[in-house]
Formats: C-alpha cells, structure tokens, sequence
C-alpha cells in the first residue's frame, strides 16, 4: 500500500533562488519562508553557507536567517558543505544542516571543488560538530540518475555514496535527480540502493521536473514507501552547476497529486498557491506550476 501521509520539504528559497540571477532582497525570502510556513509547510530549506563567490544569491544567508519568525514544530535547515560554512550557519541556529555529494565523480568537482571521497572528509567534521550539538544532519546525493557531465549514472554509485554517507552518520538522505532526466523504474533502482543503507523513514525524493518525469517519478518513489519529498514553490529553480537543470518539481502540483491520492501532507493548497504567486510576481514571471497556473485561470 502506497503511504497515507507525506512530508514535504519546501526548498524553494534555497535551491528554487540560489539559480536567479536578478537580486532577490533578503526582506522576499523571509516573506517566502512566513508564507510557506503558514500555508501549512512543516520543513523549509532556507539557505545555504557556501563561497558566495561560487553562489552569491545565497550571500544574505545569515541575514535571512535571522529575520524568519520562527514557528514552533518548522525545521529550518540549511546547506553546509565544509566547517568554515558550519561555523558560519551555528549563529542562525539551524535545526537541521544539509551536507551535499555527488553520485558522479565530474559533478562533486564542478559543484563542491573535490572529489567525492574528499568531501565525505570534508563533511565528516561537520556531521560530528552538528550531532554534537544536537542538530538534525541530512546529506543530499546529486546526480543519482544522471550527470551532466558523465551521462548516466549506475545505481551502484548511489549505493556508495549512501554507504559513506552512513559511515560518517549522516541521519537521512535525499535522492536527488538534479538535472530531472531519470525516469520511474531507474529512480526506484537509484532509492533501492540507498535504501541497501538507511532505512525507508530516512530515504527523500528530490526530483527536478527538466524533463517532465517529477511526478511519475513521485509516484513510483510511493510505490517503494518514500514518504518524504523535496519540492520547490512554484518550481523555482535550478542548480548553478548543472546547465540546463529547471527548478524542482512545484510543491503546487505535488500536493495536489497526494491530495488528490487521498495521500495527507497538512499543507493548505491555496495559500501555497498565493506563496507561489507572491514570489513569481516578484521574480515578473508566470510560475512554473502547472496547478497554479490552472486554479488562477479558472
Ligand atoms: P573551494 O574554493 O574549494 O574552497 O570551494 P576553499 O576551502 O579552498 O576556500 C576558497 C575560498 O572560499 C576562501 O575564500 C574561503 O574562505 C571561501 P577566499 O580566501 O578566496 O576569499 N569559503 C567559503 N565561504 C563561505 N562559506 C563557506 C566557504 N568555504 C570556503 N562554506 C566550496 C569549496 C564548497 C566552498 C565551494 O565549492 C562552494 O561554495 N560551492 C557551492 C556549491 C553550491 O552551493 N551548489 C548548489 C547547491 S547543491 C544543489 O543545488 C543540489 C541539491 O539541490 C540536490 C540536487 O538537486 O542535486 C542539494
Ligand atoms: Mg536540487
């Protein structure tokens, strides 16, 4: 039987605008983040502490942080790829860091400057100072179906990554199709493995729609008892390593598949819907959520 609840985590301020190139002031993405919060969102990526050379959209992290009204039972995570970035993110008290490898040897070198081996050295410092101070640690895996750079990616690389991943005590991990090219049967083989390694309340579904496979993707992600997923406001996004990759699946047309599933996710859709407009409006483009799109046209 397919899950009868799902958690989603809304990366829409992070992994949705980290990509965008026009200035978004730190006064919008706290916006964002109240908004998605009151519209029932239970997990929020807010930010990242990376070089902002590297990612200057991400630069106001400390300042974002600092300005959201915190609500009691939203865990609020960011990404921090080194200690120099963990160090940085302790002042905001985060509940929850996010570490991030790469699947594909060619995609931790353009995304994070090292090798995958290095970087599970690099996070295992992180992990340990997180755990220490009793904050959640989440490890993202990019590219766990496809690489830009090295083509498709065979699930025994998943498997690997998940293994050091565990190794390091890394709590949970998302299986991430960055650049959206996988397909229903390779992303269960992708979580299958991972999940050779962490249990299934620990394993998320991170699916990018680039070519419209997100929510077939979802659903065959149910079909294996994934009940934890990452989706972005209004399909923000995309990463900046990754040309061509579109923004995550919109939160808006995931919640309408689970609501319409009977699936529940506590999330109200119509104040998803108006978060959604609030930050397209901003950004002066239609969103990229189908349900939005629909339900404001009728
Ligand atoms: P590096 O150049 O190898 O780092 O970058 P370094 O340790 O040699 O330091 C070089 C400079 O960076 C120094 O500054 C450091 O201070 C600074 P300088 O002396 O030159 O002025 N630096 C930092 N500054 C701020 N925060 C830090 C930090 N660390 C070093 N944490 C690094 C390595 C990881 C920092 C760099 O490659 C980087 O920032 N990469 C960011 C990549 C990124 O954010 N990508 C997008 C997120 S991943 C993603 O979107 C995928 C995901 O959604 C899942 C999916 O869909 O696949 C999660
Ligand atoms: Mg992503």
């Amino acid at each position: 039987p397919l899950p009868t609840r799902v958690k989603i985590v809304d990366v829409g301020p992070r992994d949705g605008l980290q990509n965008e190139k026009q200035p978004v002031p730190a006064a919008v993405k706290i916006e964002l983040v109240h908004r998605l919060q009151d519209a029932g969102l239970k997990e929020i990526e807010v930010t990242s502490y990376v070089s902002p050379k590297w990612v200057p959209q991400m630069s106001d992290n400390a300042e974002v942080m600092a300005g959201i009204r915190r609500v009691a039972g939203v865990r609020y995570s960011v990404l921090t790829p080194n200690m120099q970035g963990f160090e940085a993110a302790l002042a905001s008290r985060p509940d929850e860091i996010v570490v991030f490898g790469a699947a594909s040897e060619a995609f931790s070198q353009k995304n994070i400057n090292c090798s995958i081996a290095e970087s599970i050295e690099r996070f295992a410092p992180v992990v340990a100072a997180a755990r220490a101070q009793g904050i959640a640690v989440r490890g993202a895996m990019s590219c766990t179906v496809g690489c830009p750079y090295e083509g498709d990616i065979a699930p025994e690389k998943v498997g690997y990554l998940a293994g050091l991943m565990k190794g390091v005590g890394v709590q949970r991990v998302d299986v991430a199709d960055t650049i959206g090219v996988g397909t229903p049967r390779r992303v269960q083989a992708a979580i299958e493995a991972t999940l050779a390694h962490y249990a299934l309340d620990d394993v998320s579904g991170h699916f990018h729609d680039t070519y419209g496979q997100a929510l077939a993707n979802t659903l065959a992600a149910l079909e294996l008892g994934v009940w934890n997923f990452q989706s972005s406001v209004a399909g923000l996004g995309g990463c900046p390593y990754a040309k061509g990759a579109t923004g995550n699946v919109a939160t808006e047309d995931l919640v309408f598949m689970l609501h319409g599933m009977g699936i529940d996710t506590g999330i109200d859709l119509d104040k998803l819907i108006d978060a959604g407009q609030y930050i397209s409006g901003f950004l002066q483009r239609p969103s990229n959520s189908r349900v939005a799109k629909a339900v404001l046209a009728k």
